[in-house]
């Protein structure tokens, strides 16, 4: 996710069992090849780890753009670096980035979508697999079938679908039940993706959807077990208690020691704000701690703030 997930927050996500993969955040394609210190910015793993996490789950390098030519020239410097797979964003709702044609704008002439997969597809061979984001259509949901098949067509070897269109941006509902049309009529594996906060979400796409595998964005941050809280429910069919705040703490406190060695300390608390910002949807403990450090600018400041003991609250009765 762009500007939220990185490779440091791709490494923590990933140390404990539940993601199968994880994609940068999108690499934008203009008209020309881009040098190597973009695709190693976005994707350091490129350099070090062979595309991976320091856990060992793969890395997907994503792409978009409007140029089949440009994304192909690009898509094949990538795997040139050591890019295992190539995902094309065909969803991103960003006005600047649907004004300059790229995104979800593309969505509105599915034969563009198979244009651009095919192009990509055919210059990084079977060497690398190519595969495809798409929402369920610009601002309708009537071509929400042939874009899905327009990138089957291509060569992608799955789908991630984001259940929405993009003029519904990140407004609720998600209409998983569109994923379900789609995936009835195509041969890839379709993806499910949209609104999985919690593991009762999960159980509701997969049941509207019929999609085993789901993709996981906001959710992943807000809980960063929900990942394994699902693969455990999948293996054993128990469901695992909510994620405790000293845990998310814990995983807030190893991000800044990631962070601090590489960006400035005002830059590291204001991802740590914007972290702890998509935890409080979720957690009582997350909303309380958020208020109170959300002025607070000092790196070593806010990380005493998510370790201090807070005074419980007396319960008259
Ligand atoms: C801030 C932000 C940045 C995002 N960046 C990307 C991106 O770079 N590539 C992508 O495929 N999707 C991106 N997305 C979309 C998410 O991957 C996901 O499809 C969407 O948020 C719906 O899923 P969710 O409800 O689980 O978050 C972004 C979403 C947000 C909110």
């Amino acid at each position: 996710m762009e500007g939220v997930i990185d490779a440091n927050t791709r490494a923590l996500l990933t140390e404990c069992p539940g993601f199968d993969w994880t994609v940068t955040e999108f690499i934008r394609v203009i008209d020309h090849r881009l040098p190597p210190r973009v695709f190693l910015k976005h994707c350091p793993e490129l350099a070090t780890q062979q595309a991976k996490t320091p856990s060992g789950i793969a890395v997907h390098l994503q792409l978009l753009g409007s140029d089949p030519h440009a994304l192909a020239e690009n898509a094949r410097q990538a795997c040139d670096l050591g890019a295992t797979s190539i995902d094309l964003n065909f969803g991103c709702p960003a006005k600047t980035v649907n004004r300059h044609d790229g995104g979800a704008s593309l969505l509105r002439d599915p034969s563009r979508v198979e244009s651009t997969v095919t192009a990509v597809n055919r210059a990084v061979g079977d060497t690398c697999p190519v595969t495809a984001k798409i929402r369920l259509g610009f601002s309708h949901r009537r071509l929400a079938l042939d874009c899905g098949r327009a990138a089957e067509n291509g060569g992608a070897k799955h789908l991630v679908v984001h259940a929405r269109t993009r003029d519904e941006g990140y407004r609720p509902p998600a209409h998983w039940e569109w994923i379900d049309r789609l995936r009835r009529h195509l041969d890839i594996p379709v993806i499910a993706n949209g609104d999985i906060w919690r593991l009762e979400d999960y159980w509701r796409i997969r049941s509207l959807s019929g999609c085993r595998d789901v993709m996981l964005g906001r959710g992943a941050l807000a809980d960063p077990w929900l990942a394994y809280r699902i693969r455990h429910w999948q293996q054993t069919g128990e469901q695992l208690s909510p994620t405790p705040w000293s845990a998310r703490a814990n995983i807030l406190n190893a991000y800044a020691a990631l962070q601090r060695s590489i960006l400035p300390e005002r830059i590291v608390v204001s991802l740590l704000k914007q972290w702890l910002n998509h935890m409080r949807s979720l957690d009582s403990e997350s909303a309380h701690r958020f208020m109170s450090l959300r002025r607070v600018t000092q790196l070593d400041a806010f990380l005493d703030g998510l370790k201090k003991e807070r005074r419980q609250q007396r319960v008259a009765l």
